[in-house]
């Protein structure tokens, strides 16, 4: 049986946060690392669908969705019952022990859905762990030395995920030395373009300087892969511009690099295919996944190539609990749920693209709507020709949402980009609810921060 409660919002009853939640973030502040911020301050109890309920009665329309994982909302029944079941037949021997069901059928699932061809799998605990993984296959397939990842990308929180992402603060300040040999270079961030040209009249240069960053010392020669997310995700929801990855995609056949997918945040129907980089005719050698994958139960995935994945070494790879069975049950189910929610992107992409479209045309804060499918954000800026950024603007619209009802999440090279990671699954009337929220609190909150 899998519970039910019912939940409907959003709903404020107390204004949040209530004395419970109080109480839950001073006993945070004592028992928790301050490492870890909470970014918005309600402790929650229960949730179901597209809602939340804090400790103190509150119900919230949920457009962070556990950052960007309950793409089918939260605990769809069929999903909680593949888990459940799995539960009553055992929840961990480590498949390094013995191989069981729930991990073979998974990787065989993800070989159909990924794109090209992709046929092996191994399973981690998270995103992070998967892009490790990730790397130490490229090493061992290439035994080339040099990674190239992008400045503004977001890649995990351990040494190497740290490394490959750019962002100093809050990510990378205070724990060097990270890994050495990684190659930062600028994405197609078109707002802000790094060599202050125009698609198309630029014809993709920014990958044109990549290319020759490659084929010059030190990297010439001797690089083993560039991890890119075909949307970046934490860097502020950039989509690159049509032509980008097939470009890309032959400059690392060019040069023998790997091209290693990070379909993370995108993965899973996000940006309305089950996976990003399909909006381009560009084949990865590996694909990574991470929380949509299982819609909530922890765990990564590496999906790549036959001979790719074949290169590392015997019992070289694993982990005591990565492919844990409750998990890959989980995500076998998992997989099923997004293939049903993905037809309804489209609804939300229209809605969204217009209602965002909109406040661009009417607000000078706006800056910049973009986005692919159910993954759409904007920048705000202090005026549209000055492009500069306002995150404390920002992050008072997150806040004051977060008063009238709804979550949702900032992102951004600045911390100025509003992001929607609205369940695949919502209804349209929930949506422009969502949405009439946050355009309350953008016109009180630039009311508030005056001309
Ligand atoms: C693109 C991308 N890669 C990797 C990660 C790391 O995944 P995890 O938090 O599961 O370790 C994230 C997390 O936000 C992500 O967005």
């Amino acid at each position: 049986m899998v519970k039910k409660y019912n939940l409907k919002g959003p709903k404020i009853v107390v204004e949040p946060p209530g004395p419970k939640s109080k109480k839950a973030l001073a006993r945070k502040e004592k028992c928790v690392t301050s490492g870890i911020r909470i970014g918005l301050p309600a402790a929650l109890e229960l949730a179901e669908g597209p809602f939340m309920k804090d400790v103190d009665g509150n119900v919230y329309l949920d457009f962070t969705v556990g950052i960007g994982v309950h793409n089918c909302g939260h605990r769809p029944p069929e999903m909680v019952k593949a888990c459940q079941d799995q539960l009553d037949k055992f929840i961990h021997i480590c498949f390094m022990v013995s191989p069981y069901e729930s991990y073979l059928k998974l990787a065989e699932e993800l070989s159909k859905i990924c794109p090209g061809k992709m046929t092996k799998s191994i399973f981690l605990n998270s995103g992070s762990e998967a892009i490790e993984n990730a790397l130490k296959i490229a090493r061992a397939y290439t035994k080339k030395k040099w990674i190239v990842s992008y400045r503004t990308s977001f890649h995990g929180r351990t040494f190497m995920d740290i490394s490959l992402t750019g962002k100093e603060k809050p990510y990378r300040e205070g724990f060097g030395p990270l890994v050495p040999n990684v190659q930062h270079v600028e994405f197609a961030y078109c707002y802000r373009c790094p060599l202050k040209l125009e698609y198309p009249s630029c014809k993709l240069a920014c990958a044109d300087t990549i290319r020759s960053i490659m084929e010059k010392p030190p990297l010439q020669g001797d690089v083993c892969a560039l991890v890119g997310e075909p949307v970046q995700g934490e860097g502020g929801f950039i989509n690159p511009p049509p032509g980008y990855w097939e470009k890309m995609r032959k400059i690392c056949d060019d040069n023998g690099v790997l091209f290693i997918d990070d379909e993370v945040q995108t993965g899973f129907g996000r940006t309305g295919k089950m996976f990003a980089i399909e909006h381009w005719k560009c084949d990865p050698d590996m694909l990574i996944t991470g929380k949509g994958l299982s819609l909530g139960m922890p765990l990564g995935g590496v999906t790549g190539k036959e001979e790719v994945m074949s290169a590392p070494g015997p019992a070289s790879l694993g982990g005591t609990f990565g492919g844990n069975p409750v998990c890959c049950a989980g995500a076998i189910e998992s997989i099923k749920l997004t293939k049903k929610a993905l037809p309804n992107t489209k609804m939300i992409h229209n809605v969204e693209k217009k209602r965002l479209n909109e406040w661009k045309e009417q607000y000078e804060v706006v800056g910049d709507v973009r986005g692919l499918g159910a993954m759409m954000g904007m920048e705000l800026v202090k005026t549209k020709a000055s492009k500069e950024p306002i995150a404390d603007v920002t992050r008072n619209i997150q806040l004051n949402c977060f008063k009238k009802g709804l979550y949702i999440l900032t992102a951004g090279q600045f911390g100025n980009v509003i992001r929607l990671h609205p369940p695949l699954v919502i209804k349209q009337d929930l949506l422009e609810k969502g949405l009439d929220i946050i355009e309350s609190a953008l016109v009180e909150e630039t009311k508030k921060a005056g001309p």
